[in-house]
């Protein structure tokens, strides 16, 4: 049995006039490593964007742990347990690492669980460590990248959602990020990610869901998904 954390039902959004998601469905369960693939333009950030209060669900349901957060403002999302890393690793660039890193626990009060905080994440990233002391914008892309998922571990929480942590890195650094969502999911956290890197995100995913135009069109796990032909000529390049 595994528990539901997120559940979309029929999620419809529009900018303006123009109407972006038709219907999207979408399940995370408590431990797992969910994806969305799809082509630029397919509505992928638009979903995550509605979870987060950063756009307004015109129709739908969204559920966090049997709550509805349906249109919840996006100041309230944090509390929930749910945190956002947004795509193209937003830091900020003139505060230290550690700095960056203590903003990501600003709900927690207590200096004392916010510094145990802080040391649980360079325990995970033994280079943010090293560069404690450092502006965030004098790192390279893969550290940023490492230190905007760090501040979003800061508070402890129950899902955590990645917009297209990959993009823009060197493969070594690529490599280096899935291990660390990999390791994330060893130690019992649920992610929910979206990837331009189809084939890699299916690989460490348990499930995934590849939308077009603002529609869902396959849903599986992610070895299914990989082994479809389908998928593959639509999503993985014909690979
Ligand atoms: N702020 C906005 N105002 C108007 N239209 C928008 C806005 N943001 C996204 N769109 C449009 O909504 C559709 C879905 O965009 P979205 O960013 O969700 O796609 P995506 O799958 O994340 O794409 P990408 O892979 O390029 O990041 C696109 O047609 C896009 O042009
Ligand atoms: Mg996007």
């Amino acid at each position: 049995m595994t528990e539901t954390l997120l559940s979309i039902r029929d999620l419809e959004v529009s900018y303006g006039a123009v109407q972006v998601l038709f219907g999207i469905n979408l399940e995370v369960h408590a431990g797992e490593i969910v994806c969305i693939i799809g082509p630029n333009g397919a509505g992928k950030s638009t979903v995550i964007k509605a979870v987060i209060g950063l756009v307004a669900a015109e129709k739908g349901k969204i559920v966090f742990d049997g709550q509805s957060i349906t249109n919840f403002p996006a100041h309230e999302i944090p509390a929930l347990g749910i945190t956002y890393v947004p795509q193209g690793r937003i830091v900020f660039a003139t505060m230290t690492v550690a700095d960056n890193l203590e903003m990501g626990a600003f709900l927690q009060r207590d200096a004392r669980k916010r510094r145990e905080a802080v040391q649980a994440v360079f325990e995970q990233f033994p280079r943010l460590y090293e560069r404690r002391h450092q502006p965030a914008g004098k790192l390279s892309g893969g550290e940023q990248q490492m230190l905007a998922i760090g501040r979003a571990l800061m508070m402890n929480p129950r899902l955590v959602i990645l917009d297209e942590p990959s993009l823009g890195l060197s493969p070594k650094y690529v490599d280096l990020i899935f291990e660390q969502l990999i390791e994330l999911k060893r130690q019992g956290r649920t992610l929910l990610m979206v990837e331009q890197n189809a084939a890699r995100a299916l690989e460490l995913s348990d499930r995934g869901y590849a939308l077009e135009l603002g529609h869902n069109r396959f849903a599986d796990t992610g070895a299914k998904l990989l082994a479809n032909d389908d998928v593959r000529h639509m999503y993985l390049g014909g690979a």
